[in-house]
């Protein structure tokens, strides 16, 4: 029987259809051959059970690189035979950070993307150390497993940039296909886990934020790591959404300058001013693993011309945006209907807290109303369906660091108890 996988999310279907039903990407759905398995002819064997009380400890020694933000994101430093997808849109940084962060691990870096001589180019201009750092334009999955082999004990990391552009000779679909992404990377794995070394998968996301075609594969992988950031700001955050060796709770952050990243431990980073005033206007305290940040939030409401108004917003939760609007709607009696709004994060990053709520509520009001924040002021707080401002765990370190920034007002459920009390503030 024939089957049809969508090569954007993975969806699987008996029959062709034009639109993914899924992700609801157009002319995705690619018809994949049925591979023989060769298990068929394998005899049933009886599992062997263990007591894992009798399984010695692993002792994970990791490889420390050198930028402490990366380690961080990781949990310390990347675990020998740990296997990582990195992902971001093209151009916002990947095979920099990798040849920076690698500096010192001795590395085997497969690119599909650039050739040796831009490789080196780069690596120079970024001052590493080249005799630690091995390259190979061969693209073929099991030429690369076979080429390793004898490599074995003079590297530590392997580097596949990027794991759209390898292929494996079992199968004649093209590379980034979904059967290729899955079919290589097993191979990769299975090779990387039994001999102990580290890989790294680098993977393209679509603008919509998808792992173009490696979705599938973010199960197979330890680690999926994003790198975020837009080309205008120079800022960029590594964020790990799953962790098999640390926490995802912990980001790094970084900015992009002409000797490439450069760690950044400034929580106001991410402001370009925080005394100037306009309406829409609005400084959030977030805490991002146990750092507190600084974002600014800037929200622009103008009267549409569509029967249903427009709603476009970056670098928060957009259904979050509905529920404030809502939320405002029905507590201020605001005719929010009648305007098109659109929500932004300066500087290209996205805040996932929801102790930004009490910012954005503030940012949408401010620009509803017309009435520009105080200057140096800030919002921390969870706005709840009723209007009630909640306190956040973490709350108090972030309060903690705005009066260490010498913010002169601090807004928190500490001094509003529901979204109308911002009328103070804002009149
Ligand atoms: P790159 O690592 O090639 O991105 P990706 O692998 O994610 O596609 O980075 C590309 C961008 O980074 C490019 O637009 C130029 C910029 N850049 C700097 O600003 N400074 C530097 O030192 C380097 C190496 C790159
Ligand atoms: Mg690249």
């Amino acid at each position: 029987m024939a089957l049809f996988i969508c090569s954007n999310c993975g969806y699987g279907s008996a029959s062709w259809m034009g639109r993914c039903p899924d992700c609801s990407q157009w002319n995705t759905l690619v018809e994949q051959r049925q591979e023989k398995s060769g298990r068929s002819k394998e005899k049933t064997r009886p599992i062997k059970l263990t007591s894992l009380s009798k399984i010695a400890a692993q002792r994970k020694q990791r490889i420390k690189t050198e930028i402490f933000e990366f380690d961080r994101v990781l949990g310390g430093g990347i675990v020998p035979g740990e296997i990582i997808l990195l992902t971001g849109e093209p151009g916002v940084g990947k095979s920099t950070l990798l040849l920076q962060t690698l500096k010192n691990a001795k590395t085997i870096y497969i690119s599909g993307e650039e050739s040796a001589e831009q490789v080196k180019d780069r690596a120079e201009r970024l001052k590493i150390n080249l005799k630690n750092l091995l390259f190979s334009g061969d693209l073929q999955a099991e030429g690369i497993i076979e080429g390793i082999e004898n490599h074995q004990d003079e590297i530590d990391v392997i580097v596949i940039d990027s794991v759209q552009t390898i292929y494996s000779n079992k199968l004649d679909t093209a590379p980034g296909s979904v059967s290729q992404l899955k079919e290589t990377a097993t191979q990769l794995i299975t090779f990387a886990k039994q001999n102990k070394l580290a890989v790294i998968l680098i993977g393209h996301v679509t603008k919509e934020g998808n792992v173009a075609g490696p979705k599938t594969l973010e199960h197979l992988v330890d680690c999926v790591l994003s790198f975020e950031g837009d080309k205008i700001s120079h800022h960029r955050i590594l964020r790990a959404t799953k962790n098999r060796f640390g926490s995802t709770d912990e980001i790094g952050i970084f900015e992009m300058k002409s000797g490439g990243l450069h760690e950044v431990n400034n929580p106001l980073a991410f402001l370009e001013n925080t005394s100037g005033t306009t309406a829409g206007k609005v400084i959030v305290g977030v805490i991002e693993g146990r750092r507190p940040l600084f974002f600014e939030i800037q929200t622009l409401v103008s009267s549409t011309v569509f029967p249903s108004p427009r709603r476009v917003v970056k670098g928060v939760d957009y259904n979050k945006v509905q529920l404030l609007i809502a939320v405002i709607k029905k507590q201020f009696n605001l005719p929010l209907d009648r305007f098109d709004i659109y929500v932004n994060v300066v500087g290209g990053v996205s805040i996932k807290s929801t102790v930004a709520d009490l910012g954005i509520a503030a940012s949408l009001i401010s620009s509803i109303k017309n009435v520009s924040v105080p200057s140096k002021t800030v919002f921390i707080g969870e706005v709840g369906l009723l209007g009630e401002i909640r306190s956040v765990v973490h709350e108090d370190k972030i309060v903690q660091e705005a009066r260490r920034l010498k913010f002169r007002s601090i807004v928190s459920s500490q001094n509003v108890k529901t979204i109308m009390d911002l009328r103070k503030i804002l009149s």
